[in-house]
């Protein structure tokens, strides 16, 4: 695990955008997948990567998770996605169906057939993750049931403090990642990520990457890097 402290979010989304550019020009011949994290940190860094000369032909986006909302809903992390990175990378995105007569766990199952359809050998290329400041990471939230699903790669998740579902990809899923990227800004998740990084078992659900098969690199911006104080971190070069 590493953990790397750019000095503002605008320098976190230009680092992680071209390092995002950069994985996907290498992987032109053989292709590569991208779980691309919701909420509003990412959308810098999709609006940066969009605007790189990027060939998204043997890409294939899927999301870590998504709300139970129309597709054209402004809380949709698939249209924030597709509206940030524009509508050549939008071609690429994998969403999970919505209609007002499915249940959500049947989207979730559908979209982990989705996902296992192009993530052909079980692993992930790239996991994009985001955190709040409750300690959940994509629709993982503290207490909830998915949080300790292991069977299934994604599933329907009812949280009490939002009275919403949502659907979001599972720590088997997660952690099957060769590279989980998690993009936290801001003083208000300082003292949590000082307990996810410096607390191991302090019980938050993005705990669960301590078992990550892959890399996980944790890309903080100096407010919420304030209050580490044991963690060894790298400064991303000048
Ligand atoms: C979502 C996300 C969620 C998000 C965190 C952080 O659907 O909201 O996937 O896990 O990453 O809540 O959200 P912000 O980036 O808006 O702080």
């Amino acid at each position: 695990m590493r953990v790397v402290v750019h000095p503002d979010p605008t320098g976190l989304s230009e680092a992680v955008a071209g390092h995002l550019s950069e994985r996907i020009g290498e992987a032109r011949e053989r292709g590569i997948t991208i779980g691309l994290a919701g909420g509003s940190t990412p959308a810098a860094v999709y609006r940066m990567l969009g605007e790189r000369s990027v060939d998204w032909a043997r890409t294939d986006l899927w999301l870590s998770d998504e709300r139970w909302v129309p597709h054209d809903h402004a809380d949709s992390n698939g249209r924030m996605a597709i509206e940030a990175l524009g509508p050549e990378a939008g071609e690429r995105l994998l969403r999970p169906t919505w209609s007002e007569r499915l249940e959500p766990a049947d989207a979730a199952a559908h979209y982990e057939a989705a996902i296992r359809a192009v993530v052909a050998d079980g692993r992930p290329d790239v996991t994009l993750l985001g955190m709040g400041a409750d300690g959940h990471t994509a629709s993982l939230f503290p207490g909830t049931p998915a949080v300790e699903e292991t069977a299934r790669w994604f599933i329907e998740n009812h949280v009490p403090k939002l009275d919403a579902w949502r659907l979001t990809a599972t720590r088997t899923l997660i952690n099957a990642s060769r590279e989980v990227i998690v993009l936290v800004t801001g003083d208000s998740k300082a003292e949590t990520i000082r307990e996810v990084l410096e607390e191991p078992g302090s019980g938050h659900p993005i705990q669960l990457l301590t078992e990550a098969s892959g890399e996980v690199v944790f890309h903080l911006d100096a407010d919420a890097a304030s209050r580490l104080e044991s963690t060894p971190v790298e400064r991303p070069p000048d």
